[in-house]
């Protein structure tokens, strides 16, 4: 099979690796990649937000037979749905599930709908009543804009002053531009033992008939060691969660994951793909902070180099609606990613700067942020490279990556020294 991934990043990059080591996959694409997977995949130069060019290329290459949408944005513009209509097989929900994503308010009505366990919130399109509920509730209070907004439309405000302003800037000020015409007013979580919260990422695998928990991971989605500074796309992650155990699996399957599939089932929204649940351990047991519709990033990372599965397999069974036929085997261990990035991100940050990789043993470099010019490895992004290693637990994983990290540089480079210390006993 000749296989296409959509996307730019780290995770369209861990999912070729995956993908190659598939017997069945003879080919890769990437629309449009980087660097990376530029060595593994042939890069295809089109913009995967412009339905028209999505469309003349699938129909100017009937060679590719299978078509992986990664990101969240062309999901959410309905790019299955146009690639299916012109009968392409593909891994990714249609526009009106990858919903569960693309708006926050539709989310948290479905949950409310279905009791599926989450925070308690309201939904407002107007300023001023939302100032009022705002100012009623108190802090601490957690505000949402609805739309997509990178993973910056979340703030977590300890003060009711935070939250006026953060209401201002959402509602009034567009800081998330039309994403936040709509905001979610939230009550906030907070964790079983640890403060702000225990969270794990729970990735999972369906067809809408069957739902498959992938191995659990941990983001750590603060710019600062300690978990200090501003959020950002993700600075590192581990697998798996260290406070993760088959009690809480069973309790999230059948509170949070097969109701969420069924629940979409009565929606009319079937949702085939990766479902992405974010969830946080409270004294309420097990609740709900996020959907995705599609893989994380950098979960996506540490999770696929622990599947023993044939990810195509697993794929085309998703297609088919067969998953319930296939076996999905993780391996035992740990794994680590510790993120690179450009001095400045998440704010402003310069790119262009020239990458030097030394030995890094058996760690995989995952790139994202990268680019080749005049033949040489440049920066080209705020998230540059992903250091990704295995090991006998998270420990050692942890130790591996970081001494593979002394052998990386670039002007400004800088990373998260902590990455892997997370809900420790103690
Ligand atoms: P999200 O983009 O929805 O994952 O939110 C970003 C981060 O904000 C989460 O990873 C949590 O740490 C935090 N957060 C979101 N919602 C809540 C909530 N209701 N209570 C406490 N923390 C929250
Ligand atoms: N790492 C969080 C996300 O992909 O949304």
């Amino acid at each position: 099979m000749n296989v296409l991934v959509m996307g730019n990043g780290g995770r369209e990059h861990a999912i070729l690796l995956a993908l190659k080591k598939s017997p069945k996959v003879d080919k890769l694409y990437c629309m449009k990649g980087n660097a990376g997977t530029a060595q593994i995949a042939e890069n295809v130069n089109v913009d995967y937000m412009n339905i028209e060019a999505v469309k003349k290329f699938a129909a100017e290459h009937p060679e590719i037979d299978y078509y992986v949408v990664a990101p969240d944005d062309p999901l959410a513009i309905g790019i299955v749905d146009e690639l299916e209509a012109m009968g392409k097989r593909c891994f990714g929900p249609r526009k009106n599930a990858a919903i569960i994503e693309s708006s926050k308010a539709y989310a948290k009505q479905l949950m409310k709908k279905y009791n599926i366990p989450t925070a308690e919130a309201e939904t407002f399109g107007n300023y001023e009543s939302a100032l009022e509920y705002v100012r009623r509730k108190g802090a601490p209070i957690v505000l949402k804009a609805d739309g997509l907004a990178l993973g910056k439309g979340v703030l977590v405000c300890e003060t009711l002053k935070e939250a006026e302003e953060g209401l201002k800037e959402i509602m009034l000020d567009k800081a998330f531009g039309s994403a936040g015409n709509v905001v979610v007013i939230e009550e906030c979580m907070r964790g079983l033992k640890y403060t702000p919260g225990e969270e794990v990422s729970v990735l999972s695998f369906t067809d809408g008939k069957t739902i498959v928990p992938m191995i659990t991971s941990c983001d750590h989605k603060r710019v600062g060691d300690g978990d200090k500074g501003l959020n950002t796309g993700g600075m590192g992650t581990f697998s798996p969660c260290p406070f993760w155990n088959k009690e809480l699996e069973k309790e999230v399957l059948e509170k949070i994951m097969i109701p969420t599939m069924n629940a979409l089932n009565a929606e009319g929204r079937t949702f085939k793909g990766c479902l992405y649940f974010g969830l946080m351990r409270t004294d309420k047991g097990m609740k709900v902070v996020e959907y995705n519709s599609r893989f994380g990033d950098p979960e996506t990372q540490v999770v696929l180099p622990m599947l023993k599965t044939d990810l195509m397999e697993i794929f085309e069974a998703i297609t088919d609606e067969r998953l319930a036929d296939v076996n999905i085997e993780w391996e035992d261990g740990s794994c680590v990613c510790v993120v690179l990035a450009s001095g400045g991100y998440p704010l402003s940050y310069s790119k262009g700067k020239e990458i030097t990789i030394g030995d890094v043993g058996d760690c995989t470099v995952v790139h994202a942020g990268t680019a080749l010019k005049d033949g040489k490895l440049v920066t080209n992004g705020g998230r540059v490279l992903g250091v990704v290693a295995k090991g006998a637990n998270t420990e050692a994983a942890r130790v591996k990556a970081y001494a593979a990290v002394e052998n990386i540089s670039w002007e400004n480079m800088f990373y998260r020294k902590d990455i892997g210390i997370k809900y420790r006993e103690g």
